[in-house]
This record gives C-alpha cells, structure tokens and sequence, in this order.
C-alpha cells in the first residue's frame, strides 16, 4: 500500500561487517520522562533518536519541557521538578508507542490538569484497561472507550494513595506505570510480579536519587521524594542487536561482535533460548554502566536445532520472539512456544502475523491460543505483511540470508519507530535490500 513502504530482501549472503547498535529503547524513554520531573539539567548520551523516543520528547514538550541536543549530540533535558509539568494545550499523540503510552498515563494521572492520550491505528487498539484498573485503586480518573483502548482521557486534581498490588500480567509497563503514579502519593505503594519483567524504571530511579527498594519479583517506593538531574549513558539496545545476531547465526560463514549491549538479566532470555538451539553466541567484557550492565557478544554462523522454550524465560525475551521465530524456521526439527499470550497484543498480533509470514515462505506452522509450533525446514521466500510492526519488519529482512528466493515485505514503515538505521547497517554487513513506498 502506498505510504506504507516495503522492502525487498535478495536471499543468501553472510554478515562480516558488525553494526553499531543504537541505544536502547525502554531504557531511553524512562530516562527522558524521570530527566523531566527531575531537579536540575539532565545530559543522556547515546539515546535512542527513534520516532517512539520521539514521541515521548514531544509528549513532554507539550507540557513545558525543554530539550536540547548538546555539541557532541547528547540530549539535554531541563528538568522542571516533580510538580512543574504544565496543561498541554492539546491532545498528546504518541504514534506507535505503547511504552510512551503507558508510562505517561502514570505520570498524568497525578497532575493538577487533564489530558488525552492517543496513537496511530495500532496502538488504538492495544489493552489499556491493565493500567486504568489499578491507577483508578490509586484514585485516578481515567477514561478509556469501552473497548478498553485509547484514546485515554485522564482527569487532573486527584489526589493519589499508595497500593499493594499484585500485576496480573507480566508487563513492565504497567508497573513502571503504577510507580511513576506513586512518587506523587504520601504512601508507600508495594508490587509484587509473578513474573519478572524488565526492572529499567526500578534502576533509572535509583540513578536519579529517588529512594526505592526492589528484589528479583517486589519492588516499594514511598511517594514524596524528588529526583535530582543526573549524567546518563545508555547501552545499546539488546532488542535491536537480537537482529544481527539472528542474522549471524543463519547464514554461512558469518561473524561479527556487537559491542556495548545492554545485559541486564531481564532482558537476556533471547540469548539463552538461542543458544540452547546451537547458536554460537560469547558475552565478553562484561561490565557496568552506570545502573545497568553491557558486554560486547560475538556470534558465529551455526546449525541450529528445535527445542520447547522454558517458561521462564518467554517474558525476559518477550520482544525478540520474531527473531526467535525466524531461527526456529531454519532449525533442525521442532520448536514449541507456550504461555506467551502476550505476544498477541504487541504493535501487531505477532503470533499470528509471524505464522502468516512463516508460511508463506514455506515452513510448517500450528498457532496455538498462547504460541506458536514451528517446524523447521526450508525457507523459501515470498510475500510478507509486517501489519506496520517494526520487530516484524525486521525479522523477515534478516531471514532472507537463509532463504532461497527474495522476500518481498510490505508495511514496513514502522522500523523507525525502533531503529531507523536498520536497513542502511543491515545492507552494509551484507545483506541486499531494495526498499520503495
Ligand atoms: C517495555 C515492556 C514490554 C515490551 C515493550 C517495552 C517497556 O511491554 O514488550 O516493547 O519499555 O517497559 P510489556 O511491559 O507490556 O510486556
């Protein structure tokens, strides 16, 4: 569809050139959104300048915050302090974020004024009742259509109480909502996780000298308190990384080492579930940086074979499971899926736009409620609907080195949400991409 953009991917070739992976993401948002409600000027250095961060810059711009880009290109953000975020004067867009969304909802329920928060067609569609219900026990006022979705109209002036919640599903998100909404209560709000999801909200606080108190599945923070500005550098985005590396591991002859990856063992499950299917993948020089931790991971083209995804492992690599899929396609035998319902209400149902994707290019697939059975074999090519998800978008791009004819991806403007530069780093480590809108 015009507008929408697609790419070609021709098949075979190997990756020898290792790409410099942007910053990461959730990591980028949060450090924007706590710089803003912080005391003082706050320098971030290797943000991620994608269309999502974007947004949240432009959401908070909205509401009187200042940012600039310094001379070595960090982003500066003036702070205007816990109670200084003004009235927007119109509604906020936050295009294909769910993070952005999310997160802000947290932050803007505690405000002295309204506003509305809205996206682009996927993100209207996306559940929002999971953070309106314990919000609303917090005692904010959220609307949101009766589907469930945005757009989300919040209602200033309410004053908030802490909770003890237990998050009914695994989502980072909601929780890095609920503490956002609890640094302006008087009390002290407790959550407990049933499932471990990434703890970025949890260590960015602490880098802004916000008291807070987490373990591997509870985390308490006591309102009240204010942030004070800091220096931030952030690792590379693992989420982005996990393409090349997908990439690596499926075409012959193929090496390359990522340099400065975020680690943090929330969001390393790609890196496990890969290498117990064969992939050869070293983490070297590991190391802090600031509150998280980063390593440079060298991986080696290898034979990979089936295997049934441990549980625990599905929510601390709930994003790369395109990349996942994509590897099954080409492994030896059987790879099973379970108990990762959530994968359906991400920017698009990737289950089913993953399975519909596998087969057209030739591989067997059953979709389950919850997951997905690959039978690996023999990628051939064909036509594939990203449905406007970047992670999607990317993955197929990247399958195209062990596939035999050329893959023809339409939708695919979203990339940008993520990581702009992916076709320009994915041509020049060796794969051939013709791209048209
Ligand atoms: C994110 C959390 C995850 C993830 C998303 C980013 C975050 O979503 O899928 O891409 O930055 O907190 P959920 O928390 O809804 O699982």
């Amino acid at each position: 569809m015009a507008g929408k953009h697609y790419l070609i991917a021709y098949p075979g070739g190997s990756l020898s050139v290792s790409p410099q992976i942007p910053g990461d993401k959730s990591i980028t948002h949060r450090a924007i959104m706590l710089s803003a409600i912080s005391e003082g000027t706050s320098r971030i250095k290797g943000f991620l300048k994608s269309d999502d961060c974007l947004a949240t810059i432009n959401a908070l711009s909205k509401m009187g915050v200042q940012t600039n880009l310094s001379s070595e290109g960090h982003l500066l953000v003036q702070g205007v302090g816990i109670n200084g975020l003004r009235a927007p004067q119109e509604e906020i867009s936050l295009g294909n974020s769910g993070t952005a969304m999310r997160l802000l909802s947290g932050l803007l329920c505690a405000q002295t004024f309204d506003s509305i928060l809205t996206g682009d067609s996927s993100l209207l569609q996306r559940p929002m009742d999971r953070i309106r219900e314990p919000l609303e026990q917090m005692g904010a006022g959220i609307r949101l259509t009766k589907k469930g979705t945005a757009p989300i109209n919040i209602e200033g002036g309410r004053i908030l109480r802490g909770i003890t919640y237990t998050l009914p599903n695994a989502s980072a998100q909601v929780k890095s909502a609920l503490l956002l909404a609890a640094l302006y209560t008087n009390e002290k709000t407790t959550l407990t996780e049933e499932v471990v999801t990434r703890d970025h909200t949890e260590r960015m606080l602490e880098t802004f000298s916000y008291p807070i108190a987490y373990s591997n599945q509870e985390v308490s923070i006591q309102g009240g308190s204010s942030l004070r500005a800091t220096e931030i550098e952030i690792p590379r985005d693992i989420s982005s990384a996990a393409f090349f590396i997908l990439g690596a591991l499926i075409s012959e002859g193929s090496k390359i080492i990522l340099k400065g990856i975020g680690i943090n063992p929330t969001r390393v499950g790609v890196l496990s579930i890969l290498k117990m299917m064969g992939g050869q993948i070293q983490i070297n020089n590991k190391r802090a940086l600031g509150n998280e931790f980063i390593a440079d991971i060298s991986v080696m083209s290898s034979t990979l074979h089936g295997i049934s995804i441990p549980e625990d492992l599905v929510s601390i690599a709930i994003d790369e499971f395109p990349c996942i899929f994509i590897a099954a396609a080409v492994a030896k035998g059987k790879t099973v899926l379970k108990n990762a319902a959530e994968l359906r209400i991400k920017e698009s149902d990737r289950i089913q736009v993953m399975a519909a994707g596998l087969h057209a290019c030739g591989i067997q697939v059953e979709t389950l409620e919850d997951g997905l059975v690959i039978h690996g074999g023999k990628l051939k090519g064909g036509n594939i609907n990203a449905e406007g998800d970047h992670r999607v978008a990317m993955a197929f791009t990247m399958a195209s080195l062990a596939a035999s004819e050329k893959i023809h991806i339409s939708d695919t403007r979203n990339i940008s949400t993520s990581f702009p530069e992916f076709v320009k780093y994915a041509c020049s480590s060796g794969i051939q991409i013709e791209i048209g809108s």
